[in-house]
């Protein structure tokens, strides 16, 4: 498939980080794009600023917190509706939390685990019926090298991307013969302002967003008998230990 002004995509988490640039490269290929956050304020800021390097006005900021079942098909029936259809889902928004488990609170757990794997489940169960409609499309899963690298405080952060890593394989078995293409991106550390890991001074040696956003742009111009199922990205020169 490759993207065009027909192609109709939804990035959660497109505000910032990793979804901003991945809503900015593909609305830079042509197409319609659609983000979502839980911050209102962020969401306009995001808004603007991609409306900005757009001429045709093919965005749409959507305030739906992909925890909540109701807020997801509610932000996927409006794309579906103001831009007559769907073809690529980029379940991008997540969270960190790092904390040992004899610290970690029921709602820390619960904040990790709900936005990085159930949210993803939940957006792709609105998704599918829609991927489908149009005879296939694109499931994008971002992951991360935490899902098969546990460290120290990572508990739910960790077992939050394996299971994503886990879902996104089995679904991506389940919906391919729709021709639905499931992908895990499964970057390292990116530059961004995730849970304050930092974007600040010393941190050039981090993949940039627009990286990530590279991998998911090229992996949607792939040929239709081509299903690059798992991609790892990681800085190329990272400190030494
Ligand atoms: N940065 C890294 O080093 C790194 C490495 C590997 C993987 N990743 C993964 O890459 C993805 C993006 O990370 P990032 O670094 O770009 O993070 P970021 O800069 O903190 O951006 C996170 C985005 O997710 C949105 N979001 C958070 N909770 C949400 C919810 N419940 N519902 C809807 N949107 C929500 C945020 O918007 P609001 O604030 O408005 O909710 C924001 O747009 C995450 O899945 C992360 O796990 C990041």
């Amino acid at each position: 498939m490759s993207i065009s002004s027909n192609t109709v995509a939804l990035v959660t988490g497109g505000s910032r980080g990793i979804g901003f640039a991945t809503a900015s490269a593909l609305l830079a290929r042509g197409a319609w794009v659609a983000i979502t956050g839980t911050d209102q304020r962020r969401l306009e800021v995001a808004r603007v600023a991609l409306s900005a390097t757009d001429a045709g006005s093919r965005v749409l900021a959507l305030r739906a917190d992909v925890r909540i079942e109701a807020d997801v098909a509610q932000a996927v029936a409006r794309v579906v509706a103001e831009c007559g259809g769907l073809d690529v889902l980029v379940n991008n928004a997540g969270v960190g939390g790092f904390v040992e488990v004899s610290e970690m609170t029921a709602v820390d757990w619960h904040r990790v685990v709900d936005t990085n794997l159930t949210g993803v489940y939940h957006c792709c169960h609105a998704a599918i019926p829609h991927l489908k409609a149009r005879g296939g499309g694109w499931i994008i899963n971002v992951s991360s090298l935490a899902g098969s690298n546990p460290f120290v405080g990572g508990a739910a952060y960790c077992a939050s991307k394996a299971g994503l890593n886990a879902f996104s394989e089995a679904l991506m078995h389940e919906v391919r013969q729709d021709g639905i293409r499931v992908s895990a991106v499964v970057p390292g550390s990116v530059r961004t302002g995730f849970s304050g890991a930092g974007d600040g001074p010393g941190t050039d040696w981090k993949l940039a967003p627009e990286d990530v956003a590279q991998v998911i742009v090229d992996l949607i111009a792939h040929h239709p008998r081509s299903l690059p199922s798992r991609v790892e990205i990681r800085p190329s020169r990272p400190p030494r230990k």
